[in-house]
């Protein structure tokens, strides 16, 4: 008899801030990503950053303001940290939910002559991902975004996230051992190399890359 998938626990409504339920079922990543894993990134992992985040921000402006008007304004600002570093992770982790399909996914046109114009082929920008996901130094994120009119895959320390420094996230790859432990234990590698492939949302891509379009 299998054991039941541990269920991820709803967010209490302690705050402005709540968790977003995922975009799919916990056991729909597998078998690249667990329904357990899963079960902790989310429901005990985000839920945690988003938990502290109301309590940082309670009684003050930022509790009126919408989550990433939180990550610019506290970015940078040493006395912030806390409510910085909590509201990214929360910003940060629901894009990357968003940035996983369990359902294969294409770019449109225009993204993919981007990819083309920018990196060769798209086969070469999943390479580079992989391998900056892979390298990155401790935790954090491996990013494709579009900056000054150019696609770049960038990476980011701890909670910090390009969206607080004018770039526009077209998907991310999270990088802390918390996405892939249990699963891999310490080979990042493996979980990097097959989220690139298999389950990154292409057309979730071609949406944000389309809105940073418009808005240049
Ligand atoms: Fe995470």
């Amino acid at each position: 008899m299998t054991k039941p998938a541990l269920r991820a626990v709803p967010s209490a409504p302690s705050g402005p801030f709540t968790l977003p339920p995922l975009p799919y079922p916990e056991s729909a990543l597998e078998p690249v990503i667990s329904a357990r894993t899963l079960s902790f990134h989310q429901g005990k992992h985000h839920k945690a950053y988003i938990d502290k985040l109301n309590a940082a921000v309670a009684g003050t402006p930022y509790a009126e303001m919408d989550l990433l008007a939180v990550v610019k304004k506290t970015c940078g600002r040493e006395a912030k940290k806390s409510i910085f570093n909590n509201a990214a992770q929360t910003w940060n982790h629901t894009f990357y939910w968003h940035s996983l399909s369990p359902a294969k996914t294409e770019m449109d046109k225009k993204l993919s002559a981007a990819v083309t114009g920018d990196f060769g082929s798209l086969e070469a920008l999943q390479q580079l991902l992989t391998k900056v996901a892979t390298e990155h130094f401790g935790s954090g994120w491996a990013w494709l975004v579009v900056k000054d009119g150019k696609l770049q895959v960038v990476d980011t320390h701890d909670a910090d996230t390009p969206a607080a420094h004018g770039a526009t996230c077209l998907l991310t790859v999270d990088v802390w051992e918390h996405a892939y432990y249990l699963d891999r234990q310490n080979d990042r590698n493996a979980y990097a190399e097959a989220v690139v492939k298999k389950l990154l949302n292409w057309s979730f891509a071609s949406d944000n890359f389309a809105r940073a379009q418009a808005s240049a």
